[in-house]
C-alpha cells in the first residue's frame, strides 16, 4: 500500500529527544483520505494523484530503519508513546552493544541526549557503571535475561556517583537469535541515599544504647554501689560491736543519711529513663517535673508555656513529645551556650505542638542544610527525633535565627485512621473483632 513512503530527515535532534520529520512517499492506497485518517498524519502536499507530502513528530531516538511503512501503523505509534513517555529509562541496543534506540527518561539519567545514543556503546554512554558490561555480555552468551541487576558508578557526565537497578532481556530473531538487548533501567540514587543514612543511623543508635548502658551501668556503680558500701558498713559495726548509745545514735543517723541518697538517686536515675508521671499524669505533669528538675540542675532560665486543658494525649505520642524534649534540652544544654529557655506545648484540635526555642549560638548553616535535606546532622539526637516524630505521622522541623527553635507536630487523629484502615484491611475479620 504504502511501498514508497520514505522520510526525509531535515531538522536536527532536539535536547527534549522529539524532532519533527518530513515523511514524504507515494502510495496506491484506493482512498487517500481514509488512509492518512487512520495514520494520524497531516497532509502536506499533494503534488501528485498518488503522491503524499506527510508531516509528523518522530522521536529522533528512534533508529532510521523503524520509519518503514509499517512504522506509520496504530501499534507502532503506540508504542512510540510508550516509548517517549516512559519515566523509566528503555533502550535498546545492538549485538555489539551500540544504542539502536533510547528514551528520554534514559537521557535524563545518562546526561546526553536522547538522539546522541544512538549508535554509541554502552560503554561511551555510561562509562564503567558496574556491572553493565560483563551483564550485557552475559545476556549475549546465555540468552537469557538479566534480572534486578545493581549497578552503580560515576557515568562520564554527571558528577556524583549514582546507582541504578537495570533488567536486561535478549531479543530474538524468528530463529533464536539473540538480534538485539532490551534494556529497563530505573535509578535509585535518592533511595540509597536514604538507605545509608538510614544504616548510619542505625548504627551510630545502637553504639549510643551501648554507651548509654554503659553510662547507667557506672552511675549505679559509682553512686548507688557506694552508698550501699557504707551502709552496709554501718550496718557491720551497729551489729558486731558494743557502742556507746551516742556513737550508735550516729552511725544510726548517717545511715538514714545515706539510705535517703539511695532513694534521691534510684527514683533520679528510673524518672530520667521513663518518667512514671508520663503514665500516671500525663505529659503536661511530666514537662513540668522535668523543667523544675532542669532549672535546679543547669542554672538555664526557663519560660514553660502549657496549654490549660491539653488533657491526657495517645501514650506514644506522649512519649515521643517527652523524648524530643528531652533531647532538645540536651542539646542545649550541650551546645547552644544560652542564658534562657522557652518550651511551648499545646493542642489545637486535631494537632498537638511542642516548641523548643534557645538563644544560644545557633546551628551552623552548613550543618542545618545538611540535616534538612539528608536527615544527618553528625550526631544521631536531631536524626532519631526526626524518625521518632515521623512514626507517629507528624514532622520535626529545626530552625535557628538568634539561637534554635526545634518544633515537632503530631496530628491526633491519626491512630485513628490507623486503626480504621486496619480494620478495612483485615475485611470481615475484623468486623469479628469488633463484635
Ligand atoms: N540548640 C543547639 N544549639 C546549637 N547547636 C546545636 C543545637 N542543637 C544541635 N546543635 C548542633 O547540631 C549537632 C547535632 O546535634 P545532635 O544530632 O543532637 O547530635 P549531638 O548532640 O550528639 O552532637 C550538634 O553537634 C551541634 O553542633
Ligand atoms: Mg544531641
Amino acid at each position: 500500500m504504502c511501498a514508497n513512503l520514505g522520510i526525509n530527515r531535515t531538522a536536527t535532534p532536539s535536547l527534549h529527544g522529539t524532532v519533527p520529520h518530513e515523511v514524504y512517499g507515494s502510495h496506491t492506497a484506493p482512498n487517500r483520505q481514509d488512509r492518512a485518517a487512520s495514520s494520524r498524519k497531516q497532509v502536506i502536499g499533494r503534488k501528485m494523484p498518488s503522491t503524499l507530502g506527510l508531516k509528523m513528530e518522530i522521536p529522533a531516538y528512534f533508529p532510521r530503519g523503524w520509519f518503514a511503512p509499517e512504522a506509520f501503523s496504530e501499534p507502532q505509534q503506540l508504542l512510540a508513546a510508550f516509548f517517549n513517555s516512559s519515566t523509566v529509562g528503555l533502550a535498546i541496543l545492538d549485538r555489539q552493544l551500540r544504542f539502536q534506540a533510547a528514551n528520554g527518561a534514559l537521557a535524563k539519567m545518562s546526561g546526553v541526549p536522547a538522539g546522541a545514543h544512538l549508535g554509541k556503546t554502552a560503554q561511551q554512554i555510561f562509562g564503567d557503571l558496574e556491572p553493565l558490561e560483563v551483564t550485557l555480555q552475559h545476556v549475549l552468551a546465555t540468552t537469557r535475561p538479566a534480572l534486578d541487576v545493581d549497578l552503580s558508578g560515576r557515568l562520564p557526565k554527571r558528577a556524583e556517583v549514582g546507582h541504578w537497578i537495570g533488567n536486561f532481556f535478549p531479543i530474538k530473531d524468528g530463529s533464536g537469535k539473540v538480534k538485539q538487548i532490551g534494556t529497563i533501567v530505573v535509578e535509585v540514587t535518592n533511595q540509597k541515599k536514604l538507605e545509608k543514612s538510614l544504616h548510619s543511623l542505625t548504627a551510630r543508635l545502637l553504639q549510643i544504647k551501648d554507651d548509654e548502658q554503659r553510662r547507667i551501668a557506672r552511675e549505679l556503680h559509682d553512686s548507688l554501689g557506694q552508698y550501699y558500701v557504707r551502709l552496709k558498713m554501718n550496718l557491720d559495726v551497729l551489729s558486731r560491736h558494743e557502742l556507746e548509745p551516742d556513737d550508735k545514735a550516729e552511725l544510726f543517723a548517717q545511715s538514714m543519711q545515706v539510705l535517703d541518697r539511695c532513694i534521691s538517686e534510684t527514683r533520679t536515675i528510673s524518672y530520667l529513663l521513663h518518667p512514671p508521671l508520663l503514665d500516671e499524669a500525663g505529659l503536661a505533669s511530666a514537662v513540668r517535673w522535668y523543667v523544675d528538675g532542669l532549672g535546679q540542675r543547669s542554672g538555664i532560665k526557663v519560660n514553660l508555656y502549657v496549654q490549660q486543658d491539653l488533657g491526657r494525649l495517645p501514650e506514644k505520642v506522649e512519649m515521643g513529645l517527652f523524648r524530643v524534649l528531652q533531647e532538645s534540652v540536651t542539646n542545649v544544654h550541650r551546645h547552644a551556650n544560652s542564658p534562657a529557655l522557652d518550651i511551648r506545648l499545646g493542642r489545637k484540635s486535631d494537632q498537638v505542638t511542642l516548641e523548643v526555642r534557645d538563644y544560644g549560638r545557633g546551628i551552623q548553616p552548613a550543618q542545618l542544610k545538611r540535616f534538612q535535606e539528608t536527615n544527618t546532622s553528625g550526631g544521631v539526637g536531631l536524626a532519631g527525633m526526626r524518625e521518632r516524630i515521623h512514626e507517629l505521622g507528624g514532622w520535626l522541623d529545626v530552625r535557628s535565627d538568634k539561637g534554635t527553635i526545634v518544633t515537632a507536630k503530631i496530628p491526633l487523629t491519626r491512630s485513628r485512621k490507623k486503626s480504621i484502615t486496619r480494620q478495612h484491611r483485615k475485611g470481615k475479620s475484623a468486623k469479628s473483632d469488633v463484635a
